[in-house]
Formats: structure tokens, sequence, C-alpha cells
């Protein structure tokens, strides 16, 4: 099978984790964090382009910690896209405040600015642009409408590493933005994610957040809990960072190939990159006009590993529809969790894999039209 994605583990990854494993110094819950993170830290601040970044221990706990610093809870409201995963609408949840879903834009998945402005009221504190398949949102009217209503605007960056909009990096534009790296990742710590930002209250804030909200001696200043990154994860991300350009020259490359090979096939409709953002390829997801269900698979049986996300949005899960989402009008939303696959495009493919994935794809689609 030729995986949606997989992490790429080199000798320089083994090495620093030895180390940390030869140190034994597995964590610290200083407020600084060990060692490791602490270079980590400096490092992914500067690749963003921002001043701070505080590292955790999954995308989740970077979203809850960014929503904890900013006191969002009981009352308030919080505005996302549903067509999403739902760890960004569970942060908002566990806070006690209500998530409020938002229509997308088909050309790109992204939040739908009209549906945006439609849905903002009084209660809501927050809006969180996903940048989905690391594409990157519309941030322009989004810091427009969050200056006129005053709402915080915290970035779901966990799928845009890499990726920038006007020349800014995805994470460098909001309040506040979070990262993941799950091992399907640009890059992976295992476990983790990280919060950047380049206001210093809530980077010291933060710093509180993840560790109990204790600055010394086990006397709580604010309410965090345990969401430290180890030192093993940091020390392999560390390593991880040295070849994230190379990473995303990769999936670039790849993504172009894809694009040049099934340009103009009908039936699908290819990701396209808008003007003014650049694209960090997480994702090169395709838009199937005809039985998506079968033609993904067909792709899985002839060991491609394309993928549906998301066939479930947020609002229409057991979860959320008990909680009385269910019914709620996105049509753009259901079009795409309807339509929408992904392919492989990481760098840990061939260029043989690529051409198997463009062959197959266009018997399937033939079949399928
Ligand atoms: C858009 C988005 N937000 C948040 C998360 C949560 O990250 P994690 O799985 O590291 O908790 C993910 C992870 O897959 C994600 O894709």
């Amino acid at each position: 099978m030729i995986p949606i994605n997989r992490p790429l583990i080199s000798e320089e990854e083994r090495v620093e984790v030895m180390r940390v494993l030869h140190s034994g110094r597995l964590t610290d819950s200083s407020l600084e964090g060990g060692f490791m993170v602490k270079e980590f830290e400096k490092t992914f601040a500067n690749f963003v382009g921002v001043k701070y970044a505080v590292a955790v221990n999954s995308g989740t706990s970077a979203l809850l910690a960014s929503l904890l610093s900013l006191n969002v809870g009981y009352g308030d409201e919080v505005l996302m896209p549903s067509f999403n995963f739902v760890a960004t609408a569970n942060a908002v949840l566990i806070t006690g405040a209500r998530p409020v879903f938002v229509d997308i834009d088909l050309n790109d998945y992204t939040i739908d600015i009209k549906d945006l402005e439609r849905k903002i009221n009084k209660r809501c504190k927050a809006v969180i642009p996903v940048h989905l398949y690391g594409h990157p949102a519309n941030m322009d009217p989004i810091i427009e409408l969050a200056r006129e209503h005053d709402l915080v605007i915290l970035e779901d960056a966990a799928q845009s590493l890499g990726a920038s909009y006007k020349g800014r990096q995805t994470g460098a534009i909001g309040d506040l933005s979070c990262f993941s790296f799950y091992p399907t990742k640009v890059i992976t710590s295992g476990e983790g994610g990280a919060i950047t930002t380049d206001d210093e209250d809530l980077f010291v804030k933060l710093k509180m957040v993840r560790n109990h909200g204790i600055v010394s001696d086990y006397n709580s200043e604010v309410l965090g809990l345990n969401l430290r990154m180890p030192e093993i994860g940091a020390a392999l991300i560390k390593a991880q960072m040295k070849r994230i350009k190379r990473f995303l020259e990769v999936r670039r490359k790849n993504a172009e190939m894809l694009s040049e090979s099934l340009d103009g096939l009908q039936g699908i409709k290819l990701p396209r990159e808008k003007e003014s953002c650049v694209h960090n390829w997480y994702l090169y997801t395709i838009f199937v006009e005809k039985n998506r269900d079968e033609v993904l698979e067909s792709l899985n049986k002839r060991g491609i590993g394309a993928t549906a996300y998301y066939k479930i949005p947020v609002h229409r899960t057991h979860l959320y529809t008990r909680l009385g989402y269910g019914n709620i009008s996105l049509p753009n939303t259901i079009l795409a969790s309807e339509h929408v696959l992904s392919l492989p495009v990481h760098p840990g493919i061939t260029e043989q894999d690529l051409s198997v994935i463009t062959s197959s794809i266009r018997e399937v689609i033939k079949t399928n039209f």
C-alpha cells in the first residue's frame, strides 16, 4: 500500500533521541521546559516567523492551551468550520464554550467569509480559521471581521506548516496559532504540538497553562494541565526541522507531477493554489464528481492509500448530533464531505508511485464516470 502519509526518520533523529535517553532527562516540569524543548521552540518560532513558540504534547493540547490562555469558557461562542478534524471543536466544547459552525468555500475547503459574517454574534469571542489540507484560509477578510467584532483569531495550522498567505506563514498571522506534530503531519514528534504568537503575555500564560498553571513551588497561578512535550519528542522534531525545507520542496514537486498528469481529466476537480497563497501540499485533495466511495474503494484495492478527509463533518458526528447540531444548514460542507478524496503526495513516495497513482486514477474515474 502507498500510504497517505508516513514519517521519514533518519539517522540524525535516532542520534538526537538517543542523546535524551543517555542523559536520563526525559522531561522537565519547570516553567521553561527541558533543553530539547527550549531548543526546538527557538528553531520553530524562527522558522514560522514569530517571536514565541510553546511546545506541547499534541495539536489538541495546543488548541486547549490557547483557549484556556484566552479565558474562553462557559457563555462564549467560537466560530469555526465543521469540515475539519473533530479536535478543534472538541477543544472548544471542553472549555464549556460553544462551537458555531461556519460553511466552507469549495475552491479551497477553508472557512466561507460570507457565512462567517452571518454567524457572528455578541457571544462570539474567537474565530478559528483552519488551513485545511495545508491551503491557507482567506485571512484578510477574516482579520477585518475580527477587528470589527472584537474577535481573537486563533489559527488552526495543524496541517499547514510551511504554507503562507501574502508572504506570511500560516501560524504568524492570527493572535495565536496551533500546530500538530502527529506522525502523518509534515514533521513529527510522535505526538506533539506547538502554539506560536507574538504576544509576550500570552506566551508567558501558555507556558503556565501547559504546566498546571505552576510558576514555582507547586503554586498554581492559573488553570492548566500537564500538556508538556516530552524531551524525546522534542529531540525527534528538532532533527526533523533540519529537513523541513526539503520535505516541503518534494511535496510541491510531487503535487506538480500529480497536477500535470491529471490536468483536464473529466470527472474530477484538481486542487489549486489561490493567488498570493503558498500551499504546503500536506494533502492533495481532489473533488470527485460521481461515485466518490466507489472510486476510493477501487484505489484502495489497487494499493493506493487514498483517504476521504472528512466523510462525516463534525456537526453530523453522533456526539454533535446529540448536542443539537445535526440539522444546521452547511451545504458546501456536505457537498465536500460527499465528494473529496486525498491522494498520497508526501516525500516518501517515488516517481514510480506517482505514476501508479495517476494511471490508477485515470482507469478508476473512467469506469465510474
Ligand atoms: C486541523 C486539525 N486540527 C487539530 C488537530 C489535532 O492535532 P493532534 O492530533 O496532534 O491532537 C489535527 C490533527 O490531526 C488537525 O488536522
